[in-house]
């Protein structure tokens, strides 16, 4: 990695879309604490961006990522535990924001997606992935556990299936990890992977942003709740705020009015009628 391939590329894709992109594909895309530092900083810039509407998060060559670098964690063992732990603390927090970015976040993978690529994939939104792709939480096998990426895994797959896969560090297909629920689309190759993307760009492209923030920030609380009068108390308050909202009001006038709320793309000449 030098200043002239920087290891995280923030690349406007199209208007409104940001990619957040691993470039380190001679080492397979691991990430350093550095290059933990540049995602988590990249993330935080597009969470601020007021013209990034979705973000897709990808790595340049053949694998997604190797997860951790493993050179970086056997260092650690030269630091002392506040170190270590304060260290641990920011792969944390990368996972941490990922998972929270109140942005869609659309993750790409192809090739292998190991260790903490896994959590990366878990803490997006939506997951497409090439067939090709392969899957594996490799941790143990290195004498580790999965343990910053675990809260994001095991809700993406389940307490039963992280009981197999954590203990056995079994490489699992992309077919497998759709069935698991990790990945969301299988996509033949590197192209449909690419126009599978863009369709779902233009499905969110038509939704309300601060409407797609609250989304997800609803999906986080209601979800492993119990249903009680608060939780659905709860839920009253956040309709009651947004159908009021300017944006809320926006999106409820052109339905009515029969026009595009002032989010959506411009519609092609030829797409009028
Ligand atoms: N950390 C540091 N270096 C790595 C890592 C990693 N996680 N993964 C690969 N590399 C390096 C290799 O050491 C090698 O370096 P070299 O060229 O100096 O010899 C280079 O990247 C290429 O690696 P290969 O194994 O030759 O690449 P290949 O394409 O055959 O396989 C694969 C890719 C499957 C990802 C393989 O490299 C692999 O299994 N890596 C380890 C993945 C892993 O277990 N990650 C979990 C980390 S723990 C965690 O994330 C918390």
């Amino acid at each position: 990695m030098t200043d002239q391939t920087p290891a995280v590329v923030l690349n406007q894709r199209t208007r409104g879309v940001t990619e957040v992109v691993l470039n380190y594909p001679e080492k397979r895309n691991a990430f350093d604490d550095l290059i933990i530092r540049r995602l988590i900083d990249a993330l935080e810039q597009v969470a601020r961006d007021e013209n990034t509407r979705v973000v897709i998060v990808r790595s340049e060559g053949k694998h997604f990522s190797a997860g951790a670098d493993l050179s970086w964690m056997r260092r650690m063992a030269g630091n002392s535990r506040e170190e270590n732990l304060a260290d641990a603390r920011q792969l944390a927090r990368l996972m941490s924001t990922l998972n929270q970015l109140p942005k869609p976040v659309i993750g790409l993978v192809q090739g292998a997606a190991f260790g903490g690529a896994v959590g990366l994939a878990a803490c997006c939104d939506m997951v497409l992935a090439t067939d090709n792709a392969t899957f594996c939480l490799s941790e143990v096998k290195l004498g580790l556990i999965p343990a910053t990426i675990s809260p994001y895994v095991v809700r993406a797959i389940g307490e039963r299936q992280a009981r197999r896969y954590f203990l056995t560090a079994e490489v699992f297909t992309a077919a497998k990890a759709q069935e698991l629920g990790l990945v969301h689309i299988l996509c033949e190759d590197a192209d449909a992977l690419q126009s599978r993307c863009d369709e779902l760009i233009e499905q969110l492209m038509m939704n309300g942003p601060s409407a797609l923030a609250a989304s997800k920030e609803l999906i986080f609380a209601v979800s492993h709740q119990p249903i009680t009068p608060e939780l659905i108390e709860d839920t009253s308050k956040r309709i009651a705020s947004i159908r009021v909202s300017d944006e809320g009001q926006e999106g409820l006038n052109a339905f009515l009015e029969k026009r595009n709320a002032r989010w959506m793309p411009e519609r092609a000449p030829e797409d009028e009628d």
